[in-house]
């Protein structure tokens, strides 16, 4: 077992080592983040790869969906995130429209998370069909990280968030997409809402590894929401969701017992006050004195 103690200095995560890590079989860790704070926490625990979702639509903007976030948003957040990643691979979402309306565009949009964010990677939902697209990005010299099965910016084709890849032909197609994508030289594939069997067939198959997330252990690795891991996400959690820790329970607490001290003026004490200098509190107690006598 490799375990590498917090805080021991460890090697830049590159897509040549997590192709690496794929080929000596150890697990590769993935987790979202969004903030300055919460991604040097994830990146200081050893986390392998940063993500900044547009799940970020939900977990932070309060949206519905990922479908309205913007360009403009997600660059904001990488942007944070990059001041708080030093080791771990930095990958941004594409969010929904911003590679859709043509090659130039995407590449546009892509080399944008490159050049004003620092992202390292960007990742680009759609198999098959994006394939050309994400041949042109990697042209461009950045690298693409694929994502297949559940699709979150196909909510509306798909009618919800649904397992996919129940059937013998959605199995065929996913097979299909994973190995183009494959093929066209992405970094890493996450699988979504996928049968555990399936995800396992693509693992074996595409030498690029897989990143799985409702998929099941056979997975190359394995990426959860931060909000999802903390139980910040407020909803009904998905199957596939593990809490680590309660932070809603932690913050709620914490809230209150401010509140609580500030209502009862338990907050701020003494020792939590800044004071006077000896000299000048007994000028000042003079000058009181005087003011008190001449107003007798
Ligand atoms: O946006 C996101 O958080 C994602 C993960 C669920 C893989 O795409």
């Amino acid at each position: 077992m490799n375990i590498t103690p917090i805080g021991d200095p460890r090697q830049k995560v590159t897509p040549a080592s997590l192709r690496e890590k794929k080929l000596r079989h150890e697990p590769i860790s993935c987790l979202t983040a969004y903030d300055y704070a919460s991604s040097r926490l994830v990146d200081e625990a050893g986390i392998d790869m940063v993500l900044v979702g547009d799940s970020l639509a939900m977990t932070m903007l309060g949206y519905e969906n990922t479908l309205s976030v913007t360009v403009d948003e997600m660059l904001h957040h990488t942007k944070a995130v990059r001041r708080g990643v030093k080791t771990a691979l930095l990958l941004a979402d594409m969010p929904y429209g911003s590679y859709h309306v043509g090659e130039e565009e995407a590449i546009r949009n892509a080399a944008r998370f490159v050049k004003e964010a620092g992202a390292e990677a960007v990742k680009i939902e759609g198999g098959e069909k994006r394939v050309d697209v994400i041949r042109r990005v990697i042209d461009a010299e950045i690298p693409v990280v694929g994502h297949i099965g559940l699709t979150p910016q196909s909510v509306n084709v798909m009618g919800g968030y649904k397992v996919q890849g129940k059937s013998l032909t959605g199995v065929e197609q996913l097979i299909r997409d994973a190995v183009a994508l494959d093929r066209a030289g992405v970094i890493c594939i996450v699988l979504e809402g996928i049968p555990r069997e399936v995800a396992a067939l693509i693992t074996s198959e595409v030498a690029a590894p897989t990143i799985g997330i409702g998929a099941g252990p056979e997975c190359d690795g394995q990426v959860l929401v931060f909000h999802d891991l903390l139980n910040l996400s407020f909803g009904p959690a998905a199957k596939f969701v593990r809490h680590y820790g309660d932070a809603a329970a932690l913050i709620t607490h914490a809230v209150q017992a401010f509140r609580a001290d500030v209502g009862s003026r338990q907050y701020p004490s003494d020792a939590e006050s800044y004071h006077l200098p000896k000299e000048t509190r007994q000028a000042l107690e003079t000058v009181l004195e005087r003011k008190q006598a001449m107003g007798r």
